[in-house]
């Protein structure tokens, strides 16, 4: 073979290598095909470019030059079209070394309202459609609200300083109130009933109000029991307002936040502030025993005397229930303590 033949073969087959190092590259689907058209193209070792660049030592000096131009020229395309199929399949696939944008991100765990809160704010809605409005009070309390006006009398056991936190603020016995059996004028309200009297004070009848909040204790803390719990109390005064209508906003309550199968009942009990009062208990479908929810009754006339209403006038159902109990009930929580551990392994189910 002379000399011109030997290059123009050796050039022939150049061509034929970027050919078809092209359509390798071109036709490769997926980072790997990419990578193995690369090795067998561009391979360092036994890549046919390699392959080819050795060749040159096997031309004539003077062939050398046109060779080595072309030969530059097919691995800088090749070269090119590696690095353009590397970023096609890259971005099709783009979890190699990249940012996968259609992975799920990491979202921060999102915070939720406390069970307790939530069950505050469900029976703020629930009553809200009865036309109950909020209404708050104090919990740091006079002995007048939580107790005199109330129509607890100051013999009453209720008051005993080791069932209540009386507080020993501004002295002893404040003019104008009773005062505890010990003197004290000031105290943590034991019961949300409190809140009646203050909305009375402050308003004519008619009155259609929930109170929800914290009373306090001092009982010895167990699965059941807590030195701190929450009530709502619910208070109607208007021209004839009967038990009737208390039944039947306390059933529609219940079957509302519990449940259709929820049966209620009325037993006779005793308030200083209610006449007649009732025990308010709740049954479940399924359920075996009556589980008491709180205590209700007719406005006592003296309560009504006590706030300047006029109870030939007007008459008023009352009630209170404990939220705790209702909270549990609800999701079936079988320990009040529960509740004030702030545990979010707990929390977190509600
Ligand atoms: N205050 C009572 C308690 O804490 C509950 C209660 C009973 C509230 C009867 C009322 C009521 O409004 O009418 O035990």
């Amino acid at each position: 073979m002379s000399s011109s033949d030997a290059l123009s073969d050796a050039l022939a087959q150049l061509d034929a290598l970027r050919a078809e190092g092209l359509a390798a590259f071109e036709s490769a689907g997926s980072p790997e095909a990419v990578e193995s058209a690369r090795v067998e193209y561009l391979g360092q070792k036994h890549g046919r470019v390699k392959a080819a660049q050795e060749r040159l030592k096997t031309l004539e000096p003077a062939s050398r030059k046109g060779y080595g131009q072309r030969f530059n020229a097919v691995k800088t395309d090749l070269e090119s079209a590696c690095d353009a199929a590397r970023s096609r399949v890259e971005r099709k696939d783009v979890a190699v070394g990249a940012i996968d944008v259609t992975l799920p991100g990491i979202r921060p765990r999102q915070g939720h309202r406390h069970p307790l809160t939530q069950t505050a704010d469900e029976l703020i809605d629930l009553f809200g459609r009865f036309g109950f409005a909020v209404a708050r009070g104090p919990e740091v309390e006079d002995v007048r609200h939580n107790f005199d006006a109330l129509n607890i009398p100051p013999s009453h056991p209720a008051r005993d300083p080791l069932d209540n936190f009386y507080l020993a603020v501004g002295g002893k016995s404040a003019p104008g109130g009773a005062g505890s059996p010990t003197g004290e004028s000031a105290m943590l309200r034991s019961q949300t009933s409190t809140v009646q009297i203050r909305v009375m004070e402050s308003q004519p009848p008619p009155v259609r109000v929930i109170a929800i909040g914290r009373v306090y204790r001092p009982d010895t803390v167990d699965a059941t029991h807590s030195f701190m719990f929450h009530q709502v109390e619910g208070l109607m005064v208007d021209r004839g307002v009967t038990m009737g209508d208390l039944k039947s906003v306390l059933r529609l309550f219940a079957r509302a936040y519990l449940g259709k199968d929820v049966t209620i009942r009325f037993r006779p009990s005793f308030f200083p502030f209610t006449e007649p009062s009732v025990e308010v208990d709740m049954l479940w479908h399924g359920g075996n025993r009556w589980v008491e929810m709180g205590g209700a009754g007719m406005v006592d006339p003296n309560v009504l005397r006590a706030v300047g209403y006029d109870p030939d006038e007007v008459t008023g159902f009352a009630f209170g229930l404990g939220i705790e109990r209702l909270c549990m009930r609800r999701h079936g929580i079988d320990d009040i303590r529960l509740l004030y551990q702030n545990d979010v392994r707990f929390l977190r189910q509600f």
